[in-house]
């Protein structure tokens, strides 16, 4: 069997290879805290359609520690944990983050040797322990919300030799009693950041999170705290992450295109949902509430699902043969009508990219801006 050290080695490479890893810190702290200890014997991996392909260790010990040095994540709990973990579903609620996206919030985060580090969604622990070995036990506290999870953290923090503060509370509070800190680090997905995380937040600091607005995929985003308790950032890449509980979306339920107003357009729904990461951000910035789902129905034909909170839907097809599209919309608003104007006018400001994009945090809500924060996006 490889040796542990060489798992660890290959896995360091390859995300030095993709980009993620490139501060040499963090592959020594890669090796001080092992990930397989903080991996369950029974590790949920994504198959086709989620985490479907379960690789049991006691199985196949050889097979559970490659899946669990590959950049994947390994889905740790269903249901809030009201499902047996061995039987697995739909609703997945932990995880133990992939190594790749680990890091890559770690090199933003960019934290310094003496820094105070408040992380939110302690999982099974491994980011809680990597922070611990990087500024000091005395300088992390994790929050998490689940009771049991926690503990289980405690208790692979311990095996890997590692004691931050570990706390049970809803971590969108923050935990004011640990600050003020220098880094905030947010491990799971966020639509609205909570004040209480730019509160606890010392001036200069920073707080890094996944802002996952529901349409299209989510988004590394790092915030600088400044004056009069206002934070601003910009998107830095890619972020999918399970929700912050208080922010999870409704469960996603089909529409069905004969009950709404049918209509054409000539905008393929393809061109707004993969055209570029920019747009992702302008139309969730003025289309705001909106969630999408896109789904393949054969044939070479996609479907692209809309919703809002407020009852409303549309659906807009793709189909090869066509030159228009067929469209469906209901309910108080008409969601593909404001998703194409958002992309259009997206397109008018001369299609900027995600970095050109960024988000201000007032005791009021947030903001998004373009180019700089006094250029706000107004839906
Ligand atoms: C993707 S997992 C965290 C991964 C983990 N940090 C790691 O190192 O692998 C997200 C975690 O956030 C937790 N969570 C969700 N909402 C929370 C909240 N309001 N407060 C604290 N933890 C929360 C979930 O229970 C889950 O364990």
């Amino acid at each position: 069997m490889k040796p542990i050290p060489d798992h660890i080695e290959e896995l360091a490479d390859r995300l030095t290879a993709s980009g993620h890893l490139s501060d040499p810190r963090w592959r020594e702290l890669l090796h001080a805290v092992p990930r397989h200890l903080f991996a369950p014997p029974l590790a949920w991996v994504d198959g086709e359609s989620g985490p479907d392909q379960l690789v049991d260790q006691s199985a196949d010990e050889n097979a559970w520690l490659t899946t669990v040095y590959s950049d994947t994540s390994i889905t740790t709990q269903f249901d809030d944990g009201a499902t047996p973990l061995e039987k697995g579903g739909e609703n997945y609620t932990s995880s133990l983050s992939a190594p790749g996206i680990v890091i890559a919030f770690l090199e933003l985060l960019d934290p310094m040797d003496h820094h105070r580090v408040l992380e939110i969604g302690t999982g099974t622990g491994w980011t809680a322990g990597l922070l611990a070995q990087r500024v000091g036990d005395h300088n992390v506290t994790s929050v998490e919300i689940d009771a049991a999870l926690s503990a289980d953290a405690g208790e692979n923090l311990k095996a890997a030799g590692c004691s931050p503060r570990l706390v049970v509370a809803d971590g969108a509070d923050g935990w004011a009693a640990g600050g003020p800190y220098d880094r905030v680090h947010v491990t799971c997905g966020v639509r609205e950041v909570p004040y209480a995380w730019v509160e606890q937040t010392r001036p200069g600091g920073r707080i890094v999170f996944p802002w996952v607005p529901g349409f299209a995929f989510g988004h590394q985003t790092r915030l600088a705290v400044t004056f009069g308790g206002r934070a601003i950032g910009r998107f830095a890449g890619n972020a999918g992450y399970m929700m912050l509980r208080s922010q999870r979306f409704e469960r996603y339920a089909p529409a069905v295109e004969e009950d709404g107003e049918q209509t054409t357009t000539r905008l393929d729904p393809r061109t707004v949902t993969s055209d570029s990461y920019g747009c992702d951000v302008a139309i969730a910035a003025l289309v705001p509430g909106l969630t999408s789902v896109e789904e393949d129905i054969g044939q070479g034909r996609t479907r692209l699902h809309l919703r809002d909170p407020d009852g409303s839907w549309a659906l807009a097809d793709h189909e090869p043969s066509r030159d228009d599209f067929a469209v469906a919309q209901a309910g108080p608003r008409r969601l593909w009508s404001e998703v194409e104007a958002a992309y259009l006018r997206w397109v008018s400001w001369g299609s900027p990219g995600r970095d050109q994009f960024g988000i201000t945090i007032t005791p009021d809500g947030q903001t998004l801006w373009l180019h700089s924060p006094d250029n706000p996006i107004r839906p």
